[in-house]
């Protein structure tokens, strides 16, 4: 493909034809402030934050949105680019519920008469997000601590219906990321403009969640910049349990909490430092849930060997594709293997030996089945267990690292690996073609993501369609 030459502010970029402008930036090293911008999606071309000046033209151009040219020269930073940037995120908290910095300790409401120190190491404000809030970040750039209005907020209905996935639409900037993971990633599409008597906004063409086609699988969680969509919290449960000396507590974690958690750390966290943490604060017994699912990959490969069936086995671990494969698959069910996850597996092999369990995990997904088998008694993800854990001064980049309990039942890995562990899911992942070596015979696999990766793949000569969600 050929590339374009340009500069931004000054500097030569050479980028490939059809690259926009914010990724021609990114690429040269400069920063242009987004809301509505995720990697992977949109343009979205909503919060208008992201707007530059390209010589030549009058009107600035959304960064996320325009492509680049040959010849463009593209101007990110101003004074007046600074001053429109400021009164357009202002004007987001016009109606916007502001429940962070409201601090139960302090008393005071006004964000200037806080230390940001303080109020980045309280987390006793009310909204999930405070903390690592995108739009609180925003505005801290912008110095924005006053509103110089009264917010009008609006009086729109949170969404508690689900008991896991929660949706406050008072702190929605309508940056539609949400809308585009679920109908363009997850295939699901169950988000959208609704108006409701309070007004317009981002929400569930349904009346609630729950009423609708949404399979919990928490993506609209992940890519959330503020706290308009968040999981249930229970920050309160992990270390009063914990220091309970009668309670008798443990925690399965999966590996996929860390990659976020180091994000919030700003430092490699790993299990073991994870595990000291947790202990430090209480946890009794703290296992790897990779452990357990050796176990259930063992017994899926198993199947999989014995399977004689022409038509390929349509395989899903967690609970979220599971629920999409019910629902748009239901004629190939004969097909289905759905074994099951870690922690059902785990609640059975440790039945009665502990009082509460933690789930920790980095997949939202995982959190509707603890909740509706009560396989574990409470599930966290990176955000929630960063703010539980400093609330309580354990750091796991800081902490003894401590080792792993274990219960003795790991199994050896087999050849069908590759298509058992936890694939991580990605946002506009496409389908992944992968050749196995079983006993010297080729199988092979596709890996996806959404119906029409297995539609496709449904049409190829694969053995087994291992979906995630
Ligand atoms: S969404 Fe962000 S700005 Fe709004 S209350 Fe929550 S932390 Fe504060
Ligand atoms: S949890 Fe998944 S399916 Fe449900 S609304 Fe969010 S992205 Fe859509
Ligand atoms: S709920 Fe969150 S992700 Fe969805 S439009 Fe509102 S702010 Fe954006
Ligand atoms: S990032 Fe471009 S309009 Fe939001």
């Amino acid at each position: 493909m050929a590339n374009v030459n340009l500069t931004i502010n000054g500097i030569a970029v050479s980028v490939p034809t059809g690259t926009t402008i914010l990724d021609a930036a990114k690429s040269a090293g400069v920063r242009i402030p987004t809301l509505c911008a995720y990697e992977g999606m949109g343009p979205h071309a909503s919060c208008r934050l992201c707007i530059v000046n390209v010589a030549g033209d009058e009107k600035e151009k959304l960064a996320c949105a325009v492509k680049v040219a040959e010849g463009m020269e593209v101007t990110t930073d101003s004074e007046t680019l600074f001053e429109k940037r400021k009164a357009t995120l202002t004007e987001m908290f016009r109606q916007h519920k502001v429940d962070c910095h409201h601090c139960a300790r302090v008393g005071g409401s006004r964000i200037e008469d806080l230390d940001p120190w303080f109020c980045e190491n309280c987390f006793y404000c009310d909204c999930q997000r405070d903390g690592f809030c995108e739009l609180q970040a925003l505005a801290r750039e912008f110095g924005i601590s006053q509103l110089p209005f009264e917010p009008q907020q609006h009086d729109f209905a949170e969404d508690c219906s689900t008991d896991v996935i929660l949706r406050d639409p008072n702190k929605c900037v309508k940056c539609r990321r949400c809308v585009d993971v679920c109908k363009n990633t997850q295939a699901v599409g169950v988000l959208g403009m609704v108006k409701t008597e309070a007004g317009q906004t981002v929400g569930v063409a349904a009346a609630t969640l729950a009423e609708s086609a949404c399979i919990r699988c928490g993506r609209c969680v992940d890519v959330c910049p503020t706290g308009a969509v968040y999981l249930k919290e229970h920050k309160d449960e992990l270390p009063y349990y914990a220091h309970a000396r009668d309670v008798k507590t443990a925690a399965l974690v999966d590996e996929s909490v860390l990659p976020e958690l180091s994000k919030l750390y700003g430092g490699e966290v790993t299990l073991s430092g994870l595990s000291g943490a947790l202990r430090k604060i209480g946890v009794d017994a703290v296992y790897d849930a990779e452990e357990v699912r050796t176990v259930i990959a063992s017994e899926v490969a198993q199947k999989l060997s014995k399977r004689r069936k022409k038509a390929p086995a349509i395989l899903a671990m967690d609970p979220a594709a599971k629920k999409f494969l019910e629902a748009n698959f239901a004629d190939r069910k004969a097909d289905f293997l759905f074994p099951e996850t870690a922690q059902v597996r785990f609640a059975e092999l440790v039945k009665g030996k502990f009082d509460k369990i933690y789930r920790l995990s980095g997949k939202n997904a995982l959190a509707d089945e603890v909740h509706s088998t009560g396989c574990a008694d409470y599930f966290y993800n990176a955000r929630e267990l960063y703010r539980v854990l400093k609330r309580t001064g354990a750091n796991p980049l800081r902490a003894i690292p401590a080792e792993l309990d274990t219960l003795g039942v790991a199994a050896e890995k087999t050849a069908y690996e590759p298509v058992l562990s936890s694939v991580c899911w990605q946002v506009g992942g496409e389908a992944e073609a992968v050749s196995l070596d079983v006993n010297g015979k080729e199988v092979r696999a596709m890996i996806c993501r959404n119906p029409s990766q297995v539609k496709k793949a449904l049409e190829t000569d694969c053995t087994v369609i291992r979906v995630n969600a």
